[in-house]
């Protein structure tokens, strides 16, 4: 059997061990890597995002490191019926998207939906033929979503989008994939397609390169119920359109404990230890020292310096989010050049697939 013949998970240490020597690579050869990442356009983002997933993007393309992002509205189509909300859902998301910080002024960014780049789902066929039904009904996050889901009928596509999802990275060559631990099922999938497929299609030279997963080490924030992580369906989020007044309402009402004198212990206070990690994350000081200067100031006050933290944090931000609000016009525009962009690099894998699968006339 062939190392192609298998998905090999390994052990989430090694990929660890591995992501953070690509961290290093990174900051020494941006010029060898492009990064491919995404999200499903369900709604805006909230601090955890920011946080997570965002912050670390902003710094990957500081490095100058080309950045491809997917706005995965087709996946969508998986889990839920409504649609009504997807082109709303794709423009907030750019909203955010920019306003954090990511910058497609500068040529190295590029933002898209994947339905508008039929070159990308154009490869969604080839790779179909790649993998087998049983190893799509063994991915762990599909089985996860689909319990998660609720629906009594699941879709093909609800099986198949991890397969989707090596076409958005692979169009591009993608290298680099920054992703949560949940999402890493998904890239040793598209791994194990880019093999195949070179071995099959491109033994002399291979076509796509086998991307590697890149963990963020940023903490997860968890709610303001301090039970689970943070998000906009568990009602726990603060989300970064949410204006001043909103955000010390849901300050307000987070969950603290009955002692009155703040310490730092996630174990054993989730919800006053993720408070305070958010106010460490506003403003680069221990999470411990600033429980040391709350001292027995008690819950009000922690609250009380979380709110005026956190609105000043995100001040210039929500700024700049309210001001391309009013210009919708440059969001799509961004769009657009994100799409075309797409479209031209995602023509060039394509014909180079026609091309080794022997379909050229
Ligand atoms: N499946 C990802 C999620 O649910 C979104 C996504 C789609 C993605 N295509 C991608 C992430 C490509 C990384 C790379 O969050």
């Amino acid at each position: 059997m062939t190392k192609a013949d298998k998905i090999e998970y390994g052990t989430f240490e090694a990929t660890v061990e591995r992501s953070r020597k690509l961290e290093e690579d990174l900051a020494v050869n941006p010029g060898k890597y492009r990064v491919l990442t995404g999200d499903r356009p369900t709604g805006s983002l909230h601090i955890g995002h920011l946080f997570g997933s965002l912050q670390n993007r902003v710094r990957l393309h500081a490095l100058g490191v080309e950045t491809f992002i997917v706005i995965a509205d087709y996946q969508v189509l998986t889990d839920r019926d409504t649609f009504e909300m997807i082109s709303e859902n794709v423009k907030q998301l750019t909203l955010d998207y920019l306003a954090a910080g990511l910058d497609p002024s500068d040529g190295k960014t590029f933002i898209f939906p994947h339905s508008h780049v039929p070159e990308l789902n154009q490869l969604l066929l080839p790779f179909l033929t790649l993998v087998t039904n049983a190893e799509l009904d063994r991915n762990p996050t599909v089985r996860e979503e689909i319990q998660a889901s609720g629906q009594k009928r699941i879709n093909a596509g609800m099986y198949t989008y991890p397969v989707h999802q090596a076409a958005d990275i692979l169009f591009c060559k993608g290298n680099v994939v920054p992703v949560g631990k949940d999402q890493l099922p998904h890239l040793e999938l598209t791994r194990v397609i880019a093999r195949r497929f070179n071995e099959k299609f491109a033994v002399r030279r291979p076509v796509f390169p086998e991307p590697q997963p890149l963990l963020s080490n940023a903490p997860v924030i968890l709610g303001l119920d301090g039970a689970q992580k943070m998000s906009k369906s568990r009602n726990n989020a603060i989300m970064l359109r949410a204006t001043e007044d909103e955000t010390a309402a849901l300050i307000k009402k987070a969950k603290t404990d009955a002692d009155r004198t703040i310490t730092y212990d996630p174990e054993n206070r989730p919800e006053v230890s993720n408070l305070l990690l958010m106010i460490s994350l506003c403003t680069g000081r221990e999470p411990a020292q600033v429980a040391a200067g709350i001292g027995d100031g008690g819950a009000g006050t922690l609250k009380k310096m979380l709110t005026e933290t956190l609105n000043e944090y995100l001040r210039p931000l929500r700024k700049r989010r309210a001001e391309l609000e009013s210009n919708l016009d440059h969001v799509r525009q961004v769009l657009r050049d994100g799409i075309a962009e797409a479209r031209r690099v995602g023509g060039k894998t394509l014909e180079e697939v026609i091309d080794v699968m022997n379909m050229g006339i």
